[in-house]
């Protein structure tokens, strides 16, 4: 079982996006996929038509849990999707009042990556989608996963964004005894515009060997594809957009297995 964590310090640069599309690429060549929600506002959670208000169970029932969670209890958290080999633990909307909150107690970064443990013959890969907020839920994925995706806009403001999620990963490597290797994805890549190209090439000389090769570019078929609430590669297998999530997906599995 291979755990992917997909974070950023910043919202709207294609994390959610990342989840649901990789996930969709993975499924369809036959892997079993987990997809866990750590984002208060659950739009990966609404994605797949669960409503995050109105939950009863969620993923906040691992925060709560004064003992560590069972295999049963885990499993009675996470739900199946309109695609048959992912299935979702779901955020809800509780969740926020764990967000900015610091790891305070010892152990208490380790709920998602404990739970996970129960899990491991029966995903072959597990997706975090974690919120842009530095707090006990970001801790939580960095700490489960066992490589990092960090999807950033290439636009300069998002520049910032990315190396306050850099130097998050310092400070947790920091306290790992095993460094957390990462991929930065270049996402809402247009090559028409100035921007998008000098921030690309910013990108090449600053993190020459975390850029991932592939670049996502915009595409409309994105948006769509989260309105009607299936996985993109479901709605048009041949779109520009999930074609570079394939190619992505592709070098992802060589390098890592
Ligand atoms: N490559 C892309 N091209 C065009 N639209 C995109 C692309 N990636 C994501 N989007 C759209 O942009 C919005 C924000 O993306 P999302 O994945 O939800 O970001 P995040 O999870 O980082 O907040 C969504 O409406 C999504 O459909
Ligand atoms: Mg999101």
């Amino acid at each position: 079982m291979q755990v992917w964590s997909i974070a950023n310090q910043k919202g709207g640069v294609g994390k959610t996006t990342t989840v649901v599309t990789l996930a969709g690429l993975l499924a369809e060549v036959g892997y079993n996929v987990l997809l866990v929600d750590l984002d208060p506002h659950g739009s990966l959670t609404s994605y797949f038509h669960y409503e995050p208000d109105d939950l009863e169970h969620s993923v906040y029932d691992l925060f709560v849990a004064t003992k560590d969670v069972t295999e049963s209890q885990v499993n009675a958290l996470i739900r199946p999707t309109n695609v048959e080999k992912i299935q979702i633990l779901p955020a809800s909307t509780a969740l926020a009042t764990l967000e900015r909150r610091a790891v305070e107690h010892e152990g208490m970064g380790l709920q998602v990556a404990k739970a996970l443990r129960h899990l491991t013959d029966r995903y072959d890969y597990v997706l975090i989608d974690s919120p842009p907020v530095l707090g006990v839920l970001m801790v939580n994925a960095l700490a489960a996963c066992h490589h990092l995706l960090v999807p950033a806009q290439t636009e300069f403001l998002a520049l910032k964004g990315l190396e306050r999620m850099i130097r998050t990963i310092s400070m947790i490597n920091r306290a790992r005894k095993k460094k957390l290797t990462y991929t930065i994805i270049p996402t809402f890549y247009d090559r028409r515009t100035q921007a998008s190209v000098r921030c690309l090439r910013e990108l090449h000389k600053c993190y020459p060997d975390e850029l991932a090769s592939a670049v996502i570019p915009v595409d409309t078929k994105f948006r769509n594809a989260s309105m009607k609430g299936v996985v993109p590669s479901e709605l048009d297998s041949g779109s520009r957009g999930v074609h570079a999530y394939a190619r992505l997906l592709r070098s992802l599995i060589e390098q890592r297995g």
